[in-house]
């Protein structure tokens, strides 16, 4: 350890490389040792004369490479990135170096390590803060009961169009008489229509933040059975129309589009979010970060919120870990797999854009209860707590993503 600082100092005249950041050797000496993650290219790429010592590898697959960085070297690795790969970022800082195996292994997808459309330092705290202390819980708890008064939101039932026909007339309302947005139904080749919020900003890239409006009761769902699905996903709409709420309370006029979803079909595989992902790929819309929510009222386990890592963005994930830890440092949050394709953002990921789900527990301590009559405001212990969490995330990733 101490030849490898000693060489490391020795190195230093190195760092002074003149298209490269200057680092100290007071710096470098003090600095701590990180784990990031990068795309294995930058393994085979020529770095020697730039990084010598300051950067060990120490786990490589095909995809993915596990660094031990100095802090002090991350702005060279940054410059470095962005020279030689054109990357913004280029690489996923991890808290401990359980986490980062965790994401290095995890599977791959199409646009993890894609050259990064936005940039994910945070900026925006003032109005981050003023909207986070607006979210109001009751208003969640009004809207997760009255989805979940429905006898159903099943995608092929009456109740499933009514339910649906419902949250649209909720975002109309709340959108008023403002000219630059448009509440829309999205009609699929079923009854249940999807519901599409669309605040134009001035630019024609789109933030999306979605979650499944429909229900069912598992095999023996259908048409007349009761499904409640006051958590799954009665939470996730709340949450998003409770975004909404402080947005045009506060009159707020977005840089980029900004969607809101509420998705049909989700329950009978993913059916609504994949006909718009796939119509938006298909149109070539600039999706730059979909945010995924379903189930964000039942807190299973001892951390808040959990980010799912398998069907997602990495990097976006990565992005909405240093939310948490910088707007709301007293939640604990962690990481987990779904294990497959189990909620629209899977439907975003397979049509090549960033998607992440925060999630309201470890998989293994999710409500047992959904899918069955069962899953009602009660079994949430007719509170919306967590799901005031998920807001807040949500209010911070959209704000930080909308410049
Ligand atoms: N909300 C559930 C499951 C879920 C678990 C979503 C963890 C996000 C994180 C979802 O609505 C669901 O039931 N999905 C199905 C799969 C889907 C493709 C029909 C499932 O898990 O069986
Ligand atoms: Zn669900």
């Amino acid at each position: 350890m101490k030849l490898a600082i000693g060489l490391l100092v020795l190195s230093l005249s190195v760092f002074s490389h003149t298209d490269y950041p200057k680092i100290s050797q007071e710096e470098l000496r003090n600095s701590e040792n990180i784990f990031v993650t990068v795309g294995s290219d930058f393994i085979s790429h020529s770095r020697e004369s730039i990084f010598m010592g300051a950067i060990e590898v120490i786990h490589i697959n095909e995809e993915k490479s596990l660094l031990k960085v100095k802090e002090a070297a991350l702005p060279i690795l940054s410059e470095f990135m962005h020279k030689e790969f054109k990357r913004c970022g280029g690489f996923i800082r991890h808290k401990n170096i359980t986490k980062a195996i965790d994401m290095v292994e995890s599977p791959s997808n199409p646009v993890s390590f894609a050259p990064m459309f936005n940039d994910y330092s945070l900026t925006e705290a003032p109005l981050v803060n003023n909207f986070m202390g607006q979210v109001n819980e009751a208003n969640i708890s009004n809207m997760i009961i009255k989805l979940s008064s429905y006898r159903n939101r099943y995608y092929k039932s009456k109740y499933g169009v009514e339910s649906s026909e419902w949250i649209y007339e909720r975002w109309k309302e709340l959108a008023g008489t403002r000219t630059d947005i448009e509440v829309k139904k999205w009609q699929h080749r079923w009854p249940q229509p999807s519901v599409i919020m669309e605040i134009k900003g001035k630019s024609d890239e789109i933030i999306v933040i979605g979650g499944h409006a429909d229900s069912t009761a598992g095999f023996m769902g259908g048409k007349y059975v009761k499904a409640p699905g006051a958590d799954d996903n009665a939470s996730g709409i709340a949450t998003i129309t409770e975004v909404i709420r402080v947005l045009m309370e506060n009159n707020y006029r977005p840089e980029k589009t900004l969607m809101f979803m509420g998705y049909a079909a989700e329950e009978a595989g993913l059916l609504g979010s994949n006909e718009i992902a796939s119509k938006f790929k298909e149109q070539g819309k600039d999706v730059v970060g979909v945010l995924q929510l379903d189930m964000t009222n039942l807190k299973g386990s001892d951390v808040d919120i959990v980010l799912i890592t398998d069907y997602t963005n990495e990097q976006q994930n990565m992005f909405l870990g240093n939310l948490i830890d910088q707007y709301l440092p007293n939640l604990k949050w962690d990481t987990d797999k779904c294990g497959y394709a189990c909620s629209d953002h899977a439907s975003w990921t397979a049509n090549g854009f960033a998607a992440s789900t925060p999630f309201e527990s470890k998989k293994r301590d999710m409500n047992s209860k959904i899918h069955t009559r069962h899953d009602t405001f009660k079994t949430l212990k007719n509170n919306s707590l967590h799901a005031v969490k998920f807001t807040k995330l949500s209010l911070a990733y959209l704000i930080e993503l909308d410049r």
